[in-house]
């Protein structure tokens, strides 16, 4: 039976990579995508998740918009001022506007709902700042027991990006990304930079992506290379030629765990410190005294991770 699952997104060339894994790989159901402020403001992180669906046959997936601001961060929403990586994503994908539309739920409502209604496991992933998912949890407590694991792309131990010590994703609204690490969820899976970084995806992949001349294999293509060259132009990997395709890589472990390598050890996030703020404070050797709350990946196997993309869009609708 496949796995059923929820995309919390801030549309972006790597949560679109994310989308179309999610919405055509066999072993998963795709229930919903629900968008936060992020990588671009959230009307565009709608948008582009509705293009994204539609352009691969998948408009029938609903898209519920979420928070247009970090719970408690006073200098947003202005992430693309903020953020130095713009050529990463764009404000909107290379792909044609969309036909399909939001829903009129709103989305931090849509999860408490689905999670309240359910009758089967609904894995939660979370890709973006994480504003929706703290929403939820003060809103409605219980949401926590409710889910019964969440595979989240956000984090770091020895990377930073946005700044020299924290991911973007947890930084953009730290307090939310405590909350959310500190709320006891059954199963917490991190995928930070220190995975990602290691599943590198080369413009021979993309290349291979785009022979495949299906909308899922040429978007990728189109959404990967821009990735690559804004890293070969800002934040060079260790291989040039190659970059990350962060959020694609949660999707990846949902239908093969093996495709991460996870130690689990306590994490929280700091939301004080003016050096620090946003940092994943991973509890590598056991000096504090919270018990472990997540499986944090240090490890990803490059091989399997482009092998399953390549193979899952090939499909099509
Ligand atoms: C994360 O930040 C965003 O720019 C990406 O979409 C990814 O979710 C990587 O730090
Ligand atoms: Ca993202």
């Amino acid at each position: 039976m496949a796995r059923k699952l929820i995309l919390d997104v801030d549309t972006g060339t790597d949560d679109a990579v994310a989308i179309m894994l999610a919405a055509l790989h066999p072993d998963l159901e795709l229930v919903g995508v629900t968008t936060v402020n992020g990588n671009v403001e959230v009307q565009y992180c709608t948008d582009n998740s509705l293009r994204t669906l539609d352009f691969i046959g998948r408009g029938d997936i609903p898209v519920f918009e979420g928070l247009n601001r970090p719970l408690t961060r006073p200098d947003f929403p202005i992430p693309r001022a903020i953020k130095k990586s713009t050529g990463v994503h764009g404000l909107e994908l290379p792909l044609p506007a969309p036909t399909s539309v939001k829903q009129s739920k709103a989305a931090v409502e849509f999860l408490i709902e689905t999670y309240r209604a359910a009758t089967e496991e609904i894995v939660l992933v979370p890709t973006g700042p994480l504003s929706n998912i703290a929403a939820a949890i003060a809103l409605y407590p219980k949401f926590v027991d409710l889910v019964p694991e969440v595979v989240l792309m956000g984090g770091a131990h020895h990377h930073g990006n946005v700044t020299p010590s924290a991911e973007f994703n947890i930084w953009a609204d730290p307090d939310a990304s405590a909350s959310v690490f500190a709320a006891g969820f059954r199963k917490l899976v991190c995928v930070p930079l220190d995975a990602t970084h290691e599943a590198l995806v080369s413009l021979a992949d993309t290349a291979a992506m785009e022979a495949l001349g299906t909308p899922a294999g040429i978007a990728a293509s189109r959404f990967i290379s821009r990735r690559i060259h804004a890293y070969d132009a800002n934040q060079p990997m260790a291989e040039r030629g190659a970059a990350p395709v962060h959020d694609a890589l949660c999707i990846a472990y949902l239908v093969d765990p093996s495709v991460i390598t996870t130690d689990f050890r306590h994490v929280a996030v700091e939301t004080m410190g003016p050096l620090t703020m946003g940092r994943t404070v991973v509890d590598t050797n056991f000096r504090g005294e919270n018990p472990p709350n997540c499986h944090f990946a240090f490890h990803a196997d490059r091989g399997k991770f482009n092998a399953m993309m390549l193979e899952t869009f090939a499909r099509t609708a």
